[in-house]
């Protein structure tokens, strides 16, 4: 029990044991110790927590830091793969999601009134009709068609982009430097730039936003003087990005996971009522939003095990979402399994703000989907479709999808 795990070239992240499931190296951990000490490449030590209950508590507890800052630790933030321990990232301001309370809080507290279940629930028709005008577009297309391209991705951008008041017809350049800000082994050299070139263009947005307010979420941050620029560029960065990427992957990977379980689909199909829990289960399920770090401020027990002060703590939210210890039968999809207590979302102060309109978008998404292609089904063998082990979100870089007949 006492070995130390060596990771010489990154957590694993081939999908050896199938594209929905974990890495069976991840699976193996979790069994033999669900709170790991490991080594990076570099060789400073760490942790990797992939058991269910280890990975709550330490999301719940503070005192496991969100802040990304070299002079306390390894800093993880660009390589989920890996971190890199000589170079440094910066504390971008506005990035409410690499900071503690109270500088957390401080930032978090102005977007949870646009973001309360029930100004979601406000939006869900709204939500619908984007949905259906994509779907429109769809249809008129000569199958076969890359669904990532013309739907999973599209939908969550426009939703985004018009809570924000980003304008879409900018999505082409925003899309490609978001996505470039995704790739998990980028030279920082490259992500860099990338992230330079998003903040410019979001720092000229919001200083627009600034002079001449809209009805948007970001006009409405602007409207707050004492919110400086660099922190509202650093807001809607993170919104931008939080608000597409993950929700596109969620609906492309998903509907992989529906036509490679027919059964589930069939069920599905057949009692749309489903749909909530069935949305729920693919959340658990996938995981999109898999690798997170932490850092220990002080000696800290976890899961039985002493994490020194300053250790650099990796979860791995897929793995504690198939733990058998919390869901039975974890690696079977069950659309009737009611999942409670999923971290697909995270847990504790950084929960995901985006999770009710994430929600609402996968159910709008995944119902008009199902009604208007009732012969949906992949255009290549399930083998073929390429898997994003090379993202920071796992997915699919396309998903080639073809119909018979497309309803109205
Ligand atoms: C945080 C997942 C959609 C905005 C998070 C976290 C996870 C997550 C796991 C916690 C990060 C941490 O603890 O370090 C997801 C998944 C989504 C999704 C799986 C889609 C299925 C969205 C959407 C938005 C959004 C649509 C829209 C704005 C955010 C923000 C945070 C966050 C702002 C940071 C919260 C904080 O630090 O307080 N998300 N997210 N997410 N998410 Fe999401």
């Amino acid at each position: 029990m006492n070995q130390i795990v060596n990771i010489p070239n990154g957590l694993p992240m081939e999908r050896d044991a199938g594209p929905f499931d974990p890495p069976s190296e991840i699976s193996r951990l979790r069994a033999a110790r669900p709170v790991s000490p490991l080594v990076f490449p570099d060789g400073h030590e760490g942790w990797l927590v992939t058991g269910y209950d280890a990975v709550r508590q330490m999301m719940a507890d503070t005192r496991f830091s969100s802040r990304l800052d070299l002079d306390v630790v390894h800093v993880p933030y660009e390589t989920p793969g890996m971190p890199v321990a000589t170079e440094p990232s910066p504390q971008l301001p506005g990035m409410f999601i690499a900071m503690d309370p109270p500088d957390h809080s401080r930032l978090r507290r102005r977007l949870t009134g646009a973001f309360t279940v029930k100004r979601m629930k406000q939006l869900e028709e709204h939500i619908a009709d984007i949905v259906e005008r994509q779907l429109d577009h769809l249809a008129r297309l000569a199958p076969p068609v890359d669904l990532v391209k013309e739907f999973a991705l599209p939908v969550p951008s426009l939703v985004i982009c018009e809570l924000l008041g980003v304008p879409y017809a900018d999505r082409d350049s925003f899309q490609a430097h978001s996505a470039q800000f995704m790739v998990k082994d980028q030279s920082l050299q490259e992500k860099m730039g990338a992230y330079v070139a998003l903040n410019t263009y979001l720092a000229e947005l919001v200083t627009r936003k600034r002079a001449t307010p809209g009805e948007d979420i970001l006009s409405d941050l602007a409207r707050q003087d004492d919110l400086s620029i660099e922190e509202l560029t650093g807001i809607a960065f993170l919104l931008l990005l939080a608000g597409h990427e993950t929700t596109a992957n969620m609906l492309s990977l998903g509907t992989f996971a529906l036509l490679e379980h027919p059964e589930q689909l069939t069920e599905l199909r057949a009692d749309p009522e489903l749909l909530p829990g069935a949305v729920e289960e693919l959340l658990r399920y996938l995981s999109v939003a898999d690798i997170f770090f932490r850092y220990a401020t002080e000696d800290l027990e976890l899961g039985g095990e002493t994490i020194a002060k300053g250790s650099t703590v990796v979860v791995s939210l897929l793995a504690a979402n198939r733990d058998p210890e919390r869901f039975e039968n974890p690696d079977t999809l069950d659309f009737r399994r009611k999942t409670r207590g999923l971290l697909s979302f995270g847990h504790g102060v950084h929960q995901c703000l985006g999770q009710q309109l994430a929600r609402i978008e996968m159910r709008a998404g995944f119902a008009g989907l199902l009604r208007r292609f009732p012969t949906l089904e992949l255009a290549v063998p399930a083998s073929e479709v390429r898997l994003r082990t090379d993202m920071n979100i796992y997915g699919v870089h396309e998903l080639p999808v073809t119909w018979t007949d497309a309803a109205g």
